[in-house]
């Protein structure tokens, strides 16, 4: 077991160039601009191509990430995904990715599908495994094209999600105190239905009937899914907070999971803590689940928001329903 420092050498992301507005979408369901602003604070989100899957959307972020680090992809031996949407039911986007990467082949490559909190919880694992020893650099992805799971007849979930993705190169350090300082992982599986995509596995494999009814799409129920949303971010920052002896003020940046400004709001008013200290850009991206921490991430360093020993909190929730955060020194 090492105990060296896991440190993140270099972020990167990429959004498809299609942007689709609330006007668009108005355009083809019952709503309004106006409804999913003051609801959720998304303008526009974007959307892959056709012929874009999950680790074409990787590419580019993967490829930034590891220009950042100042590494290539021979350097990588432990790739993790998180997506809900990998090219394939199988294989592993990961393994795609590997291949259009040209990560060598012994490198260790797999998905992990904790929703909107994968990307911590692949952080989490990534971490742990090189914290093993047996690993020496990671490339850590979160990507999604839930444009390809969403109902676009159903006003209540089509408005909210974009596809997307962001990478993090992750290595050692023998500096102590900085990088992954810490997680806190959880999930209210209890929950599970309240947020799914109710066929197509091996519970209900789809039927042309239930290609009919959509029931291979993403059906939530919203208000619920909010409240425990809520819960369980502010559950999840004040634990990690409290098992580091870190006051919320001490955080100079906040990276919450973007679905909703209203959640991301909540959390900022119980941790007292203000808005500014979030990063927020759930209005031009949606909710693209665990590619959204990622794609924050890598614009909240591009944009200087992210400076040498800084504390950085990530927190988020999926569908699971999971939770997850992290604390990040830099
Ligand atoms: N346009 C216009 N009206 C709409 C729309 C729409 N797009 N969607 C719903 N409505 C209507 C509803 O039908 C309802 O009408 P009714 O009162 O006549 O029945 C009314 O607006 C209010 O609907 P609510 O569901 O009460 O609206 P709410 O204020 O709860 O906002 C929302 C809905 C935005 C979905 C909110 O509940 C939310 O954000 N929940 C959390 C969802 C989330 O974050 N999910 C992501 C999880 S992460 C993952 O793993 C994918």
């Amino acid at each position: 077991m090492s105990t060296r420092s896991t440190v993140i050498l270099g972020t990167g992301s990429y959004a498809p160039e299609r942007v689709l507005t609330n006007d668009d979408l108005s355009k083809m369901v019952d709503t309004s601009d106006e409804w999913i602003r003051t609801r959720s604070g998304i303008r526009e989100r974007r959307l892959a191509a056709p012929d874009q899957a999950a680790s074409d959307l990787a590419v580019p972020a993967a490829q930034r990430a590891l220009a950042d680090a100042g590494l290539t992809a021979a350097d990588i031996d432990l790739l993790v995904v998180a997506t809900v949407t990998p090219d394939m039911p199988m294989p592993a986007c990961a393994c795609f990715l590997q291949a259009k990467l040209g990560i060598p082949s012994a490198a260790a490559c797999f998905d992990l599908n904790a929703a909107c909190s994968g990307f911590v919880y692949a952080l989490d694992t990534a971490c742990a495994m090189l914290g093993s020893g047996r690993y020496r650099k990671a490339l850590v992805v979160g990507v999604e094209k839930l444009s390809s799971v969403v109902d676009w007849q159903d006003r209540t979930t089509c408005v909210l999600f974009g596809d997307g993705a962001g990478a993090v190169v992750v290595g050692l350090s023998d500096e102590p105190g900085r990088g992954l300082l810490g997680t806190r992982l959880g999930s209210y599986g209890e929950s599970a239905e309240l947020l799914c995509i109710p066929r197509g596995g091996s519970r209900a494999p789809a039927t042309p009937e239930s290609l009919q009814s959509r029931d291979h799409c993403i059906k939530m129920k919203g208000k619920e899914v909010f409240k425990l949303a809520v819960r369980s971010m502010d559950e999840a920052a004040r634990d990690i907070l409290e098992q580091h002896g870190v006051r919320a003020d001490q955080i100079a940046l906040v990276i919450p999971h973007q679905a909703n400004l209203r959640i991301i709001e909540a959390i900022s008013e119980y941790l007292e803590l203000p808005l500014e200290r979030f990063f927020v850009n759930v209005d031009r991206y949606g909710n693209t689940s665990a590619a959204s921490i990622p794609i924050a991430l890598d614009e909240a360093r591009r944009g200087g928001r992210i400076k040498r020993d800084d504390l950085t909190l990530l927190v988020a929730f999926g569908a699971g329903l999971t939770y997850g955060s992290a604390l990040i020194r830099w």
